[in-house]
């Protein structure tokens, strides 16, 4: 998906775009970085490699229809953040996991929280999904933050749910509905790049 894009006075607006081989260096800059890592589930290298984004951005463009979205978050062209939903199975077909991240220089303009209500608004008018749901680390407070922002409701603490970086630690469960999650486009701005 792609919205329309540009403000004036040396801001431009941020979106979500699909993703294309040739965001992969940008993407490896992004995650580059320890701070998003301690913030993520483990599945990601690190260091973060080209060849690591193209991978995965490779992935990505074989997704099988319906079963996961992915964006990148991008200013301008540049590609500065990532934002997905991934569809659970069984039962659970109509719930989707949202997760994201954005580069360091873009943190604290609204980026995350306007690609959250962007992608969650794209979700419930072209799918079936019925549930979007976050489960940040407890400690994670500007993520739990950008959910309360987009619409989500808190729903509870979930105990030493995850191990990281050697530590037993809570995360916070999050949830948007359908019928309350009509979400909106992204209204964040950055500046040229990083
Ligand atoms: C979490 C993350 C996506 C936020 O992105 P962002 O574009 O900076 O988010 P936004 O600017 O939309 O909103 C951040 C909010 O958190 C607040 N915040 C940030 N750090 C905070 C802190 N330590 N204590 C309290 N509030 C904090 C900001 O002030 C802002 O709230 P406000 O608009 O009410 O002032 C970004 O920090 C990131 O990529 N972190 C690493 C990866 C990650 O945590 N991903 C999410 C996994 S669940």
């Amino acid at each position: 998906m792609d919205t329309d894009g540009s403000a004036g006075e040396g801001l431009r607006m941020t979106h979500i775009h699909n993703w294309a081989l040739d965001d992969a260096a940008n993407l490896a800059a992004v995650l580059n970085n320890k701070k998003i890592h301690d913030n993520l589930r483990d599945a990601l290298p690190f260091p973060y490699t080209v060849d690591d984004a193209r991978s995965y951005i490779q992935f990505v463009l074989d997704i099988p229809k319906d079963s996961a979205y992915y964006w990148a978050i991008v200013c301008g062209n540049k590609v500065i953040g990532s934002i997905g939903l991934l569809r659970k199975d069984n039962v659970h077909r109509l719930t989707a996991e949202l997760g994201y991240y954005i580069a360091e220089p873009h943190w604290g303009k609204g980026i995350a929280t306007g690609a959250v209500r962007e992608a969650c608004a794209w979700a419930f008018a072209n799918t079936d999904i019925a549930r979007i749901f976050a489960e940040p680390f407890a400690q994670n407070v500007a993520s739990c933050r950008v959910l309360e922002k987009a619409g989500f409701s808190f729903e509870d603490v979930m105990r030493n749910n995850a191990i990281k970086n050697g530590a037993v630690i809570d995360m916070r469960l999050y949830a948007l509905l359908r019928e309350n999650g009509k979400g909106g486009k992204g209204s964040a701005k950055c500046n040229g790049g990083d």
